[in-house]
């Protein structure tokens, strides 16, 4: 008889249900009152009239706060006048836990306010569905992996060398010595695939990021695998099949969350192949839009939202410059000023939701890299280590999942996507 929310909708008319949740919203008649009970699965209609709870039932309910907790008993009916057409008839209403105070989260409150109580904010029946979606996607990305003979594997977060440059490094004080923390576990799955061949990870990552952008955080979730004896073609092809199964997966698994957003998942933009294009094509369309674009240009925000808006699909950047890559990118055999390295960009202006790259595998060539960026290979010597007992072609990826679920859910702000986001300007709560 203990029902969730999202059951009732589906209940037979004159069902006696039991619910527990929290009041969402509240509105008075006189005798008859409207309260609207939330629970994890969404937000129903539970009608209070004095003639059919006792007078402590009703008197609790009248007197009642938002976001109190409560435990209620009725009969489900079906009444068009109701959101989404059913309610429950309140035959019993007690507090569990009363509210103490007047909630900070109402209608028209500032940007500001909802994340200063990001702890509160997240009660809403939207943060709530985008959280639900969030952790369908997670399971895509793992049902993917499973299914094609992937070990998943977790790699540590304190770190002694930087993996994507040291201007976004964290430092950490660790006893005494210099620690950081992780920026991407890539060199730590390079080192499993000589004993898995095929790894993922799904862990945090950190980056002390100075841009103010709609899709950088300082401490995002980062979806990263690693394949022995991969190539180029099977970096992209990877990619492309897990971005358009999580998409699609993500979509099925997520129907009536959609439903509570009022978002569709436009599964057609993942329909088709993926477009290529390499550096040097980019810089072309650069131009054509008016943009000084030399070679060497980083392509930041700005120019990938030029070029991704002249594709309805997710578009690979390929052959990147050697110099706009990190050290471990291998140059390509047949031009060695550039890399086989792809970004994959998300349409309607999202840009980047995927780095990856072949790494290098000799060892040689990899210690001039590291020369060659003005590193010391000393603080390499496991990750040399690597191409010295048996090395193989390799190759892997990195995909940020707030970045891919605003794709998605076309949330204007990665921080949407975070249940307490991590930002320049915020560590709390
Ligand atoms: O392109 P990135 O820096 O690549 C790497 O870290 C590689 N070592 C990964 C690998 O090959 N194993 O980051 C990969 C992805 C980006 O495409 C983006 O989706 C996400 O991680 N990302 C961020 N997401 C949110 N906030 C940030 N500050 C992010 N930085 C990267
Ligand atoms: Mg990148």
């Amino acid at each position: 008889m203990s029902r969730s929310v999202g059951e009732v909708f589906g209940a037979r008319e004159g069902e006696e249900v039991e619910l527990k949740g929290w009041v969402w919203r509240k509105r008075s008649h006189g005798r008859l009152l409207f309260i609207d009970l939330r629970d994890s699965t969404g937000v129903i209609q539970v009608a209070i009239s004095a003639g059919r709870v006792s007078p402590d039932g009703f008197n609790e309910a009248s007197r009642v706060a938002r976001e109190s907790s409560v435990v209620i008993r009725g009969v489900v009916a079906r009444d068009p006048r109701a959101p989404g057409g059913v309610e429950v008839r309140c035959t019993s209403f007690k507090v569990v836990g009363e509210a103490l105070d007047d909630f900070p989260i109402r209608k028209g409150v500032s940007g500001r306010v909802l994340y200063d109580n990001r702890h509160l904010y997240l009660r809403s029946p939207r943060v709530t569905a985008i959280m639900r979606v969030r952790s369908n996607l997670v399971w895509a990305v793992h049902e993917f992996f499973r299914s094609r003979g992937f070990v998943e594997v977790d790699c540590p977060t304190f770190v002694t060398a930087a993996v994507e440059g040291g201007a976004t490094l964290f430092e950490v004080n660790y006893f005494g010595k210099k620690a950081y923390l992780t920026q991407s576990v890539q060199f730590y799955q390079e080192a499993a695939i000589y004993a898995l061949e095929k790894v993922y990870s799904i862990q945090p990552s950190f980056r002390a990021e100075k841009s103010r952008t709609t899709r950088h955080l300082t401490e995002f979730w980062h979806v990263e695998a690693e394949m022995a004896y991969a190539g180029f073609e099977d970096l992209l092809r990877t990619i492309e099949e897990l971005v358009r199964y999580i998409v699609l997966r993500t979509a099925e698994l997520s129907a009536r969350e959609l439903k509570v957003l009022g978002r569709s998942v436009r599964t057609d933009e993942v329909e088709d192949p993926f477009q290529r294009i390499t550096y040097a094509e980019a810089l072309e369309i650069l131009r054509r839009r008016g943009l000084n674009a030399e070679w060497g240009t980083d392509i930041g925000a700005d120019e990938e939202r030029v070029i991704s808006s002249e594709f309805q699909t997710p578009v690979f950047l390929t052959h990147f410059p050697r110099k706009l890559k990190a050290f471990y990118h291998k140059p390509d055999p047949s031009n060695r000023e550039v890399t086989l390295s792809a970004d994959l960009l998300a349409p309607r202006g999202n840009g980047e939701i995927v780095g990856s790259g072949v790494r290098i595998d000799d060892y040689e060539e990899l210690r001039s890299r590291i020369l060659e960026e003005g590193l010391r290979p000393e603080d390499y010597s496991w990750y040399l280590d690597l191409r010295k007992y048996g090395s193989v072609p390799h190759a892997g990826f990195g995909l940020g999942v707030e970045r891919v679920l605003k794709w998605i859910l076309d949330l204007p702000h990665v921080r949407m996507a975070a249940l307490f986001p991590r930002t320049l300007t915020r560590v709390m709560p």
